[in-house]
This record gives structure tokens, C-alpha cells and sequence, in this order.
């Protein structure tokens, strides 16, 4: 069929998509509140008001519908004749057919895995483990169709490596990582009223661009920017109606099953799209607050349960919460990066008591090694909690907004990148 006629119906069926979920969520929300699945929002006066949980599954299981539905439009021939009325078997793209099932499988997959997480609250080992065995389909279909593990060298380095390198299996160990970031990397930039489906929104807008000016200006690779459009459109268009319910003040919140299946969305278009890299340039702000948050996901230093901001009743805005540590139980790593990161000023970083009940540290004070054994705090590493530092406390909605800003200015920065830095080095 006609490629824009794909497209438009696409287009129609993600409206459709749009007007379901709106529609959906107020009506199953006493459901979810009923079988327990709720959360109180941490970050409001009214700590009684339960908010339904999960209602990314809402959008998850509208968006599949949707693209089960879609599967055979960009199959249908657009002359039948006899009986191959709806197929014509000898035109019939196996690959792009294998693609659009597997890619479907794994988004399946993480919304199964998001929900149980939601309900069963699973441990980072697990959601770390299960997304790269949900990708495994995704890999095996790309090794078949595609199998294409060269990367360009960059024009500086082309005298020592060459043109072009073949990574084999380390690539696809990095597209298997890329899922596992996709899906964990948003629901770490998480906690307030509409973050999570706002990064969503402009993360999916921003692929959607990419997409269409790849679509009408590359030559070969149209037809991989196609395929990742019939996924982003109805993804975007579900994850708009959520946002809306989700902004602030919260009526539902997305939960685990909106971040990974998000996540894993991405991941797909990346991987089968054929654009990976250039779909981790629209995640620049989830890339930093990963690495700022490496001290606390791997341990070196204490990592809260939640490290949301916190509430002030009195003034109803937020303020960067913060874990504490003890000088002479912070490991020499962790030490070493809070120190960095207090330099570069990317922490508030506070003496909360001198813990001199201890004879031995007295004697430490007066002979002038003064804190020893004291306590301190310090602002959890989020970009949440980080914009909290910079701008001061106040209202989650304006966090939310100055966050989301943040994403459409590094969108606008991925593009320069792609369409300017990047053509010096390639
Ligand atoms: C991740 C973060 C955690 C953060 C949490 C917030 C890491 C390692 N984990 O944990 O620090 O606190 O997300 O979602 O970075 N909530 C609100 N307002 C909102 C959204 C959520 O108050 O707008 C609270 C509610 O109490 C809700 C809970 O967060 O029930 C959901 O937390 P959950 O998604 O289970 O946390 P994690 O994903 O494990
Ligand atoms: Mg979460």
C-alpha cells in the first residue's frame, strides 16, 4: 500500500488511540485503587488521597490493540488480484514482517515485566536481568534481517582503525544494554507529577521529527524510518492522554509498566530502525542523571528507597531531599565522588551533627583532626534534585516544566549534533 496512506491511517488509528486511553483511565482507576494497586503522591498535603498506580498498562495494552490492528496495513497489497485480495504473497517482506512481530513481542514483554514490578516491586537485579532476555527476539530478528554490526570510524581516528569497524558480538552487547538503559533510564528521572510521560512525550515528538526528515531526505533508508513511524506515532499518541491525566495535581500515576514499556519502545525503533546512536543523543538529559546517579545505583554511597524531593506543607514547594553519610563509614570511592561533586557544585552538602560522644574522638577534635565521625548530608544524585539545588525550592509543577524544557533544548542540541558536529567527523 501507499506509503502516505499508511501513514494517514496510522494517524487516524493513534487518534483513535489518543481518545481510548483519555477515555479509559478515569473509568478503571477505582479498579486499580480496589485491588490495592495505588501510591500515595508524596509531594501533596493530602497524604490520605490514594492516586491508582500503573496506568501505563492502560496505554501499553490500548497501544498494542492499536498496532495489532495496524499489522496488516503496511502489508496489504495495493492492486489485488484473485485470491490474494489482501496479500500478494510474491511482494510479501518477510523481514519487515519478522521485525514488526518481535518488536511487538518485546514491547509486550516489558509491559508484562513493568507490571510486575509495579505490583510486586521486584529487586535492580531483576530489572536489570529481564529486559536484556526481552530483547533477545529484537536481537535474533535483527542478526537475520539485517546483521549489520559495522560501525564508521570517526574521520580523526580513521588513520589508526581505518574506515569502518566490524564490533561482531560487542555490538550486539551494546544494542542488548541500550534496552536495558532505554527502560531503567526514565524511570530513574522519576517522582513527580508528569516526568515521567512529559520525557516520554518529548522524547517520541523528537523521534517522530527525526524521523520525518529522514523519511523525506535519505534515499535508502526510508523504509527503517517508516517502520519506526508506525510505532511512534500511536506511542506518542497514548502517552499524550496519560500525561494529561497524570500532570499535575496527579490524578493516576504511570508506574513501572509506562517507564519500561517507553523505554523499550525507543529501544525497538533504535535497534530495528537502525538508528541507535543517534536516538541516545534525545536521551542526553537520562544519560547525565545516570551517570551523576552512579555513586548511589551502585552503592558507594547510601541509596534511599526513594530520593523524590521533599514537601514543605507550609510553603507547598519541593526541595532536594537528601541521604547522609558518615565520614568514617563512606567507602574511599564514594568519598572521592561526593568530594568531585561538591567542587563542581552539584550537591548541597551539610554537617548535620559531630558525633563526639566519643572519648577517642574527642581527643581527635583537640588534637585538631576535627569531624572524624561526623554526619553529614547531602542532596541525592537526580537531575530532579539537581534543579532543585540550582533554582531553589518550589512548586512541582515548575520542576516538571523546567525538566521538560531541559529535554526539547538537548533535543534541539542532538540535532545539531546529528546534522552538525557529526558530518565533520563522518
Ligand atoms: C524510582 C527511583 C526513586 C524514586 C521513584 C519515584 C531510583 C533508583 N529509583 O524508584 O528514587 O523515588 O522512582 O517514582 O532512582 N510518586 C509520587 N509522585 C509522582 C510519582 C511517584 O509521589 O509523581 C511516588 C508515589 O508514592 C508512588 C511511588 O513514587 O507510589 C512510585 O515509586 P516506584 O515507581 O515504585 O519507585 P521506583 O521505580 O522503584
Ligand atoms: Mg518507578
Amino acid at each position: 500500500m501507499n506509503t502516505i496512506i499508511q501513514i494517514l491511517i496510522n494517524c487516524l488509528m493513534s487518534m483513535t488511540a489518543f481518545y481510548i486511553t483519555l477515555k479509559a483511565i478515569p473509568q478503571v482507576r477505582q479498579l486499580f485503587i480496589k485491588a490495592n494497586l495505588f501510591g500515595i503522591d508524596q509531594c501533596k498535603q493530602n497524604k490520605d488521597k490514594k492516586v491508582a498506580e500503573s496506568q501505563g498498562v492502560v496505554a501499553g495494552c490500548v497501544y498494542l490493540v492499536v498496532m495489532f490492528l495496524f499489522i496488516p496495513i503496511p502489508f496489504t497489497s495495493s492492486q489485488p488480484l484473485g485470491n490474494e485480495w489482501l496479500f500478494t504473497l510474491e511482494d510479501f517482506r518477510h523481514e519487515v514482517f519478522a521485525q514488526f512481530i518481535s518488536a511487538l513481542l518485546s514491547i509486550c514483554c516489558m509491559i508484562f515485566l513493568g507490571f510486575a514490578d509495579d505490583v510486586l516491586d521486584l529487586r535492580w537485579r531483576t530489572k536489570l536481568l529481564l529486559p536484556t532476555i526481552a530483547t533477545l527476539p529484537l536481537l535474533m530478528v535483527y542478526g537475520i534481517t539485517y546483521n549489520n554490526t559495522t560501525v564508521i570510524v570517526p574521520k580523526p581516528l580513521r588513520d589508526l582503525v581505518g574506515y569502518s569497524v566490524n564490533l561482531g558480538p560487542i555490538y550486539y552487547l551494546y544494542l542488548a544494554m541500550l534496552a536495558v538503559f532505554c527502560t531503567n533510564a526514565i524511570n530513574i528521572v522519576a517522582g513527580i507529577n508528569g516526568i515521567e510521560a512529559g520525557q516520554g512525550l518529548v522524547i517520541g515528538l523528537s523521534i517522530i521529527v527525526y524521523n520525518i526528515i529522514e523519511f523525506i531526505g535519505s534515499s535508502d533508508q526510508w523504509q527503517c524510518h517508516l517502520f519506526s513511524l508506525h510505532f511512534m506515532l500511536p506511542f506518542v499518541a497514548v502517552t499524550a492522554a496519560l500525561l494529561y491525566h497524570n500532570w499535575y495535581p496527579s490524578q493516576v500515576f504511570v508506574g513501572d509498566t509506562y517507564c519500561y514499556f517507553a523505554g523499550m519502545t525507543f529501544a525497538v525503533v533504535g535497534i530495528l530502525g537502525h538508528f541507535s546512536k543517534t536516538m541516545l543523543l534525545f536521551f542526553i538529559p537520562q544519560v547525565f542523571n545516570f551517570l551523576f546517579s552512579c555513586p548511589q545505583l551502585f552503592h558507594f554511597v547510601d541509596c534511599p528507597r526513594h530520593r523524590l524531593p521533599k514537601y514543605d506543607v507550609k510553603t507547598d514547594r519541593v526541595y532536594a531531599s537528601t541521604f547522609r553519610l558518615k565520614t568514617n563509614e563512606t567507602k574511599p570511592l564514594g568519598a572521592l565522588f561526593i568530594a568531585i561533586l561538591r567542587t563542581l557544585r552539584l550537591v548541597e552538602y551539610r554537617k548535620v551533627s559531630d558525633n563526639d560522644a566519643d572519648p577517642k574522638n574527642k581527643t581527635l577534635v583537640a588534637t585538631g583532626v576535627v569531624g572524624v565521625n561526623d554526619t553529614y548530608e547531602c542532596s541525592n544524585l537526580t537531575i530532579i534534585n539537581l534543579i532543585l539545588v540550582k533554582f531553589g525550592p518550589m512548586n512541582e509543577k515548575y520542576v516538571t516544566i523546567i525538566l521538560l524544557i531541559i529535554q526539547c533544548l538537548c533535543t534541539c542540541l542532538a540535532f545539531f549534533i546529528r546534522y552538525g558536529i557529526s558530518r565533520i567527523f563522518y
